[in-house]
């Protein structure tokens, strides 16, 4: 069974309500009738109830069943503004700005979140990363025992014999542009927690990646890694995880053997931690182009899950999306 067959699963397992603010969207529409039609969620639509309506009836889409709720007119707007005017005003946020606030799908299915409406939100096909990113940073906040939000890639690839039967978890590649060394060692844990509870990893196997293998070259970069992989060590002794390891080091168990003999990684990592935004994002795109990996993003760190679509994204994307928030809100 592929990764995503087994997030599917689990999702059909134990039902949850996920609200997708981009409700009149075209691929939103038909991932909504895709995601009933499969059992993964129970998707609530956000908007002009008339415009979705429409824009079904121009695709031949069944919403039947379906709930539809227009921010404008719910009878949750006025609490939801009370509660974001109460949440914000310590930020500058005014009576009047969080009435309009709300009345926006985008923080209008945020507050659903919050407030227990809904269990998880996916956005992004027509929002930017940090339009999506931000209400849920203001907002949902980060869950007990976690300082930052960060993300993990899913990266199944074509080659069995990399990570755990080709399946690798990349981090962080949306969120942090340049993490701290203690921001990065709650990213490793993060996304160990992510391999495990999404992914179905038993071991993570963690490794946090530079341009040097165990001090093989000296460079403040090199020192973040090395000062984070002691704090990962420290905040969690029981993860196993190494650091810092150049990429052939981590995957390669010839290489890894060579250059970091002895380490409960090396050669065998299964979760790759970047040591900033460039080189994560860069690298899951390499590995999804030239390496055909398909790759599945999630957000980690949240109190409740909340994730991002590219704008590029497909039906079968937001279906996938879906089900994936629908087994982190489980
Ligand atoms: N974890 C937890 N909280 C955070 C984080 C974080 N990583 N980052 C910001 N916050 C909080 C702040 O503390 C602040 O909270 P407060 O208002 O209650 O005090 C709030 O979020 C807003 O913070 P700002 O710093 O004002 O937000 P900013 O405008 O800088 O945006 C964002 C934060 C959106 C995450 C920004 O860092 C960003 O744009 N990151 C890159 C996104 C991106 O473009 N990714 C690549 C493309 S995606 C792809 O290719 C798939």
């Amino acid at each position: 069974m592929s990764m995503i067959e087994m997030v599917k699963a689990k999702a059909r397992a134990d039902v949850k309500c996920i609200v997708l603010p981009e409700g009149d969207e075209p691929r939103t529409v038909a991932a909504a009738e895709e995601i009933r039609r499969e059992g993964l969620a129970e998707p609530v639509l956000l908007g002009d109830p008339e415009k979705i309506r429409e824009e079904a009836k121009r695709q031949e889409t069944d919403l039947s069943g379906i709930r539809i709720v227009d921010p404008e007119y719910s009878d949750k707007t006025e609490t939801y503004a009370e509660t974001l005017y109460e949440l914000r005003k310590a930020k500058g946020l005014t009576r009047e700005q969080a009435d309009q606030l709300v009345r926006d799908p985008m923080y209008f299915g945020i507050m659903m979140v919050k407030m227990g409406d809904a269990d998880g939100l996916v956005s992004g096909a027509v929002h930017s990363t940090g339009d999506m990113l931000r209400p849920a940073l203001q907002i949902i906040k980060t869950s007990p025992g976690n300082k930052i939000v960060s993300s993990s890639f899913l990266m199944d690839c074509p080659n069995k014999s990399l990570g755990e039967n080709g399946l690798l978890v990349y981090a962080d590649c949306v969120v942090m542009p340049d993490p701290t060394a203690e921001e990065l060692a709650y990213i490793a844990i993060a996304a160990a927690d992510t391999a495990k509870k999404l992914c179905g990893i038993e071991v993570p196997k963690v490794a946090l990646l530079s341009f040097s293998t165990k001090g093989s070259a000296k460079h403040e970069m090199v020192t973040k890694v090395q000062k984070a992989t002691a704090l990962a060590h420290q905040l969690a002794p029981d993860l196993l995880l190494d650091g810092e390891l150049q990429f052939d080091a981590a995957l390669v168990p010839e290489v890894g053997e060579l250059k970091a003999k002895g380490s409960p990684v090396a050669g065998h990592a299964n979760v790759l931690i970047f040591p900033d935004l460039q080189a994560g994002n860069i690298g899951y795109k390499i590995t999804q182009r030239i390496g055909g990996a398909e790759c599945f993003a999630v957000l980690q760190g949240l109190a409740k899950p909340c994730n991002d679509l590219s704008r590029g994204c497909s039906v079968d994307d937001i279906v996938n999306t879906v089900a994936m928030t629908a087994v982190q809100a489980q």
